[in-house]
């Protein structure tokens, strides 16, 4: 089993101590960073802006994967871009002309991800998925950490992960919500490239340690 790509959540970091956090994921296995956009629309939360953004790619040393839970994030995407995104991942649902996003994301010459909500079937990626680079598969509903882990998940990776080779597609798949050493495994076995950890990561006395437990699963 190949090991899995780790993108450790910032939106449960210590935002007093931003720069202890991103320098602790700097120093880990971490292989991307993950961040977490929130509108107060497509979601019932907020989370951060540009400011804050700006702040964490300052001291980054590894690639932003931006994940964007707004509505009408075509407006946004150039500033993401200018903003440090290497990833920038749009929800299905909040996209009318999903083609077009993708398109205007990939035009500023970085990889292009949906997001997919635990309601919302593989299906509707089929004509999607050999133009992105990333599937954002929610594994818990958006808008808060600490979720608790969707069940389903699992079927939906392995669809997925068919779709993806009929399609001769590269897409990764990556999975967003409730990760932890008790699910991680059998994510990875069912094709997951990719893991986000927030809670788990950063609530733990040693995240370094569990960053790297996580890689080696
Ligand atoms: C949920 C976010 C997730 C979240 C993951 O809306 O998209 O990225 O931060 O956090 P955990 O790992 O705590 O579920
Ligand atoms: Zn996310």
């Amino acid at each position: 089993m190949q090991s899995p790509l780790i993108a450790p959540s910032i939106l449960s970091a210590d935002f007093g101590n931003i720069q202890r956090d991103v320098e602790m994921l700097n120093n880990s296995m971490a292989d991307f960073i993950h961040v977490d956009i929130m509108d107060g629309v497509f979601v019932p939360n907020l989370s951060f802006g540009f400011p804050v953004l700006k702040a964490i790619n300052k001291q980054a040393t590894k690639p932003l994967d931006v994940h964007l839970m707004i509505v009408d994030p075509d407006r946004y995407i150039q500033t993401f871009v200018e903003n440090g995104a290497a990833y920038i991942s749009v929800h299905i649902e909040a996209c009318n002309h999903l083609h077009r996003s993708i398109q205007l994301i990939k035009s500023f010459g970085i990889k292009a991800g949906v997001a997919i909500n635990p309601h919302t079937s593989i299906d509707l990626l089929e004509d999607i998925i050999a133009d992105i680079d990333i599937v954002c598969l929610m594994s818990v509903n958006p808008g808060f950490g600490g979720q608790k882990f969707i069940e389903n998940t699992y079927n939906k990776v392995r669809k997925l992960k068919q779709l993806i080779m009929s399609k001769n597609s590269h897409a990764l798949i990556e999975i967003d919500g409730g990760v932890t050493n008790e699910n991680a495994k059998e994510l990875v076995a069912a094709g997951a490239d990719v893991l986000v950890a927030g809670n788990f990561v950063f609530s733990s006395s040693d995240p370094i340690n569990t960053i790297k437990t996580l890689k080696n699963i």
